[in-house]
């Protein structure tokens, strides 16, 4: 392979490492004292984003969970609604078109089929204000699109995607900021702040990557498992769509995501003593209702894996174990939770034995239906 691994093991352990100079680089137009601006999209995103209404996001996989957590960003800071649909899904289905709309397909590989047809079937309704966020600059979806942000993940060799995912994340941070601005809803002082989050972004990652031992004891007692829950809410429920999508695809361990609200109405059903229940845990206005969802799980016998934002107070129990994770980062805190659940599945899978960069019967790019 052209990309050498140098002192990694797998292509996914290097990539996972690479998510702080990835994400730097992603945003490098905010370096030094460069604020937000539409021109991030291009130079006729001004005339693109102007009088947006709605934002329909399209995509696959990975890059659909990217779409899942910019929703909650774009309508809580941008207040504009946004809906996100599975590409394959949205292609074949009857929806009703709306020119106000910008539309944004997300792929890493910018040849996703369905991805790349539900663009095409966009367009062929008349919504034609349209923008690719892509990791490769001269891919099939970057040629459809009126505007486009090239995430700067460098080469993701790796089947299941990691660090394109998190840069996926800053390119719908600053999205997120650049529709806002245009919609008066971010003042200079929210503009700094985030400014400041995201300038910070890659060294606070870098610090949740140092957590990888703590992590790789948790994955020896997961290899042994069949299947698993991941529980979120709000912003973080993508996030346990996503561990949960990456710990089958690189361990084959079954895993679910639930929305932790919805525990209730069906999958409590399930909690037993074989059945690991993970949770994402931020410092958020979520935590409250998190922990009355985790207590319901225990007093099933259900065993919890928390990732718990310093200033959670979850205590260590028996059957309830915390990873602490050393900060909690507020709108952005979406990139830093997925980290350790990379590195979960990473471990679970070279517990296994498994083909970590290679899966059975997936595909790095699907370029057919
Ligand atoms: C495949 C890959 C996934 C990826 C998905 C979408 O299934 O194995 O890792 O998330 O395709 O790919 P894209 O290149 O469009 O992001």
């Amino acid at each position: 392979d052209a990309v050498e691994l140098g002192l990694f093991k797998h292509y996914m352990q290097k990539e996972i490492f690479e998510q702080p100079q990835a994400l730097a680089n992603t945003l490098e137009l905010i370096s030094g004292g460069a604020g937000i601006s539409p021109l991030h999209f291009g130079a006729r995103a001004p005339e693109v984003f102007d009088g947006v209404r709605r934002v329909l996001i399209l995509a696959c996989g990975t890059s659909y969970h990217a779409g899942l957590v910019a929703r909650y960003w774009i309508e809580s800071i941008a207040k504009i609604p946004v809906t996100v649909e599975i590409a394959s899904e949205y292609r074949y289905r009857d929806s009703v078109p709306d020119a106000d709309s910008l539309v944004v397909v997300i792929s890493q590989s910018g040849e996703t089929a369905d991805t790349l047809a539900a663009l095409k079937h966009a367009k062929a309704l008349g919504m034609d204000r349209t923008l690719a966020i892509c990791n490769v600059p001269e891919s099939a979806i970057v040629r459809e699109t009126a505007l486009r942000f090239i995430t700067r993940a460098g080469p993701e060799i790796g089947v299941a995607s990691t660090k394109a995912f998190t840069t996926q994340l800053a390119a719908f941070a600053l999205l997120t900021l650049a529709l806002a601005k245009l919609n008066g809803r971010l003042n200079d002082a929210d503009e700094e702040r985030h400014l400041t989050a995201l300038r910070h972004l890659p060294v606070a990652v870098q610090k949740v990557l140092e957590l990888e031992p703590e992590i790789e004891r948790w994955a020896q007692r997961f290899a042994s498992k069949e299947h698993a829950l991941f529980l979120g809410r709000g912003r973080h429920w993508p996030i346990a769509m996503e561990g949960a999508l990456k710990l089958k695809e690189v361990s084959y361990i079954h895993a679910e995501a639930y929305a932790a609200g919805e525990l209730k109405h069906g999958p409590l059903a399930l909690v037993d003593k074989n059945m690991p229940v993970i949770a994402i845990a931020p410092a958020d206005e979520l935590l409250e209702k998190l922990k009355s969802n985790l207590q319901e799980v225990r007093a099933r016998g259900g065993e919890l894996y928390v990732f718990a934002d310093a200033g959670s107070e979850i205590p260590e129990s028996e059957g309830v174990h915390i990873l602490h994770m050393p900060e909690h980062y507020g709108m952005l805190s979406p990139v830093l939770h997925v980290i350790p659940l990379q590195l979960l599945s990473y471990h679970a899978a070279l517990v296994k034995g498994t083909d970590v960069d290679k899966p059975r019967n997936l595909a790095k790019s699907v370029t057919v239906e």
